[in-house]
């Protein structure tokens, strides 16, 4: 536990309204306006709750109600709560894509702490963008945060079968497409696939990060997997508004909380959850941030010392309301104890040892959380690969591949983009066979624009017709934490601009081995050679705004896709107040 106290004199919004100056004058005046007498802010830790709920962001609708009992923490320690809205980030209607955005939301964060006088940050997210988003801005703002997660939705079911949100998406339209479900079992599941508040129910990419901000010491032990709904959620939100003024008395700041040790605990976390392909971008995007080395290579070692633990969809059979009731997040951090630095300071003011030194498996959930003698796959949760088709790197998750096609050289199938691939997929003509390599292009993060999920390329109808459920895909997208399938994803550089990918044809061979690592393009180097004098770059994807500023300076999958001037470890000068 820290021992540092602050002063009221040393809090950050005394500057504000501490002096006996025209300009606290007015601060001071202005809270009076709204009905806050003077006392309430002078010399008490100002807590921003950094909220990221809009009727539009479907996973954090609760998140409204739960700012009211974050605030009820904070008065109760004797801090005082400002909400601060932030952009939603709902995953499913934003487009063209979040990942367009989590910059944007990380320098949103960033500022909006920066620029109020608030000592503390409540971060509340959980939907896939909204945790790297808002812990990026935290931590180069760098003053005490903590993050609420939002919690997973509830268990769904339908027609006896245990609904996993967008697994069973994509299991189910194949069905359809393929004729063994009916339309009116279509509209039927569209109801039933998501019952209650709260994030994608299975081991996606939301219920990935929010364990990673637990694991990197940012979350109150066990937060990240309590249901959205259960009555325990409220409880935690509570305790974190009494926790962040605590931390703010203490100084308790990301700067002292991230550090190489929690970067290294967060990736030996990741494997064992069998966790999302985002977690790469995001988390080495974290890591650069705070100055821990963190690269694609490091994250390859682990998955080959660290085999997937968690059951749940889509590598495995359960969902997060059974990881909660199986002990959670602390339940696998103790059986992974021995991958663990037990010594890594986290919020609570005491290290992850200490935090999860009495968590257990509970009784019935060792087939969910199971332990290293049983993986639930001999494959890992990552696999980085190299050849002359992505010299900087390419991944794919080989726990939810079939592991037929782990070693598969067959014939590229190409789509110049995702208008192309949509318009053709499906035609009778379309030259394809459960052999072929389906090759998507210009979907990474120039070319999507904004490093959109199509990495999971539908199984043309043809294929499916004869029973086939899964075939290579490759391609310079990302590829949503729920689905499942043979797909290498993140290609680097990105067709785009000019990455290799962009000089593959139909027909040519790619060759897949993931064991050997490697993606290669079985085309002699003269011949790529005069394809890429052929090659010209596409026009931009963004003449003003935003868009503009993205393409400019995001960065490429392996180095985390943020922004090149955000990506140095540091803090920026306090605002002046006159
Ligand atoms: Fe929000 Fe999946 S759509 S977490």
């Amino acid at each position: 536990m820290s021992t540092v106290r602050k002063t009221r004199e040393q809090l950050r919004s005394w500057r504000w309204f501490g002096p006996s100056d025209t300009r606290a004058f007015s601060h001071r005046s202005r809270m009076q306006q709204v009905g806050v007498r003077r006392e309430e802010v002078m010399g008490r830790p100002i807590i921003g709750i950094v909220n990221t709920w809009s009727e539009i962001s479907t996973c954090h609708l609760h998140l409204r109600e739960r700012a009211e009992n974050v605030k009820r923490g904070i008065l109760a320690a004797g801090g005082f709560p400002i909400e601060l809205p932030a952009m939603s980030l709902g995953e499913v209607m934003v487009k063209p894509t979040t990942m367009l955005y989590r910059n944007f939301l990380a320098m949103e964060c960033e500022e909006l702490l920066r620029s109020h006088p608030v000592d503390g940050a409540v971060l509340m997210g959980g939907c896939d963008k909204t945790t790297p988003g808002l812990l990026l801005g935290a931590i180069s703002m760098d003053i005490p945060a903590i993050y609420l997660p939002a919690g997973p939705q509830l268990n769904g079911h339908f027609k006896g079968v245990k609904v996993g949100v967008g697994t069973h998406t994509r299991k189910f339209y194949d069905e359809l497409r393929s004729g063994r479900i009916t339309d009116q079992d279509w509209i039927d599941l569209e109801a039933a696939m998501c019952r209650s508040h709260g994030t994608c129910n299975t081991m996606g990419t939301a219920s990935t990060m929010t364990s990673i901000a637990e694991v990197l010491g940012f979350c109150l032990p066990g937060a990240s997997s309590i249901p959205a709904d259960d009555a325990a959620h409220p409880r935690m939100a509570s305790q974190v508004g009494e926790r962040i003024v605590q931390m703010v008395w203490e100084d308790l700041k990301p700067s002292r909380i991230l550090s190489r040790a929690s970067v290294a605990n967060a990736a030996a976390t990741y494997m064992a959850l069998g966790g999302s392909t985002n977690c790469a971008v995001h988390l080495i995007a974290m890591a650069r941030r705070a100055g821990a080395e963190l690269t694609l290579d490091m994250l390859d070692q682990r998955a080959r010392d660290i085999r997937v633990l968690v059951n749940l969809m889509p590598s495995g059979d359960y969902l997060m309301e059974d990881f909660y009731f199986a002990g959670g997040l602390p339940a696998l951090l103790k059986r992974i104890e021995q991958h663990l630095d037990l010594s890594a300071l986290t919020v609570t003011g005491r290290t992850l040892g200490e935090n999860i030194a009495g968590a257990k498996v509970n009784e019935g959930g060792d087939d969910i959380i199971r332990d290293a003698a049983h993986p639930i796959s001999e494959r890992g949760a990552l696999a980085v690969l190299y050849g002359n088709l992505a010299p900087a790197g390419a991944v794919i998750k080989p726990a939810a591949a079939d592991p037929k096609l782990l070693r598969h050289t067959g014939p590229a199938v190409v789509f110049e983009d995702m208008p192309d691939m949509m318009k053709r997929i499906d035609d009778p003509a379309l030259p394809v066979d459960a052999n072929s390599v389906l090759v998507l292009k210009n979907a990474g993060p120039q070319g999507g624009p904004g490093f959109p999920e199509w990495g999971n390329l539908p199984i043309p109808k043809k294929v499916l017709a004869t029973g086939v459920r899964d075939m290579v895909r490759v391609s310079d997208a990302r590829m949503s934490g729920t689905h499942y399938g043979t797909c290498v994803l993140h290609v680097a550089p990105e067709a785009f601009v000019g990455g290799p990918l962009a000089l593959v044809r139909d027909g040519d061979l790619i060759e897949l081995d993931v064991d050997a690592r490697r993606l290669e393009l079985k085309v002699s180097d003269e011949e790529l050679a005069r394809r890429r004098a052929a090659w010209t770059p596409p026009p931009p994807r963004f003449e003003r705004g935003y868009g503009r500023m993205f393409s400019a300076h995001v960065t490429q999958a392996p180095e985390g896709c943020d922004f090149d001037f955000l990506q140095s470890p540091g803090t920026l000068p306090e605002p002046d107040i006159y």
